[in-house]
């Protein structure tokens, strides 16, 4: 797996930090309110179970599943629900976390979605932003890392569902997605 990985752009040492200052900052912030972490499945499962156990006020986690881009590098732009939360939301403080803000299709449509179930509020926690990307006009409340316009893998995201399992984040080898 390490011979597909071009350079490391986060260690594993970086990524405790960053998720560390984020979990302090989002105690302090939520201390007080009815806090419900979402998950956006696959990519932010590492990511938000390092992230919870940083949080150290009560707070209760759900997860969600959407569509948007199968194999591939790019976004299609049709988001579709695969799975929904267990939980009613109204009334509740929602963090979503996520892995990555790239064109910004997916949160934005799952914001929205939320929006329409009288939440008390909705933030977007996101370990990556990749702003150069972004097609649709959304910012995240809490950003671990800002990456530049490249494919990352590792720590929760993947390409062709690989990867997943790396403990950093990292640029593959361009021949990996090109063969
Ligand atoms: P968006 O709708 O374009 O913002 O796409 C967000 C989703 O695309 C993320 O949750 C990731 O699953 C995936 N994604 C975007 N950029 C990357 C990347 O560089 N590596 C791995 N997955 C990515
Ligand atoms: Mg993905």
């Amino acid at each position: 797996m390490m011979s597909d990985i071009d350079k490391v752009l986060i260690s594993k040492d970086e990524l405790r930090k960053t998720v560390k200052k984020l979990g302090e900052q989002i105690s302090r912030d939520y201390k007080g309110k009815d806090l419900l972490l979402v998950s956006v499945l696959k990519g932010s499962i590492v990511f938000m179970a390092d992230l919870m156990r940083d949080i150290d006020i009560p707070c209760r986690i759900d997860f969600m599943a959407v569509s948007s881009y199968g194999s591939g590098l790019k976004s299609s732009g049709a988001v579709r629900i695969i799975k929904d939360l267990d939980n009613n939301i109204e009334g509740k403080d929602v963090l979503i976390v996520e892995d990555i803000l790239d064109s910004g299709k997916t949160l934005s449509y799952i914001c929205e979605m939320l929006y329409a179930r009288n939440a008390a509020s909705i933030r977007i926690c996101t370990l990556l932003d990749k702003p150069e990307r972004r097609e649709v006009e959304i910012n995240a409340d809490y950003i671990g890392k800002v990456v530049p316009n490249e494919f990352v893998v590792g720590y929760g995201l993947d390409y062709d569902e690989l990867y997943r399992n790396l403990p950093f984040v990292g640029v593959l080898k361009p021949e990996i997605y090109v063969k």
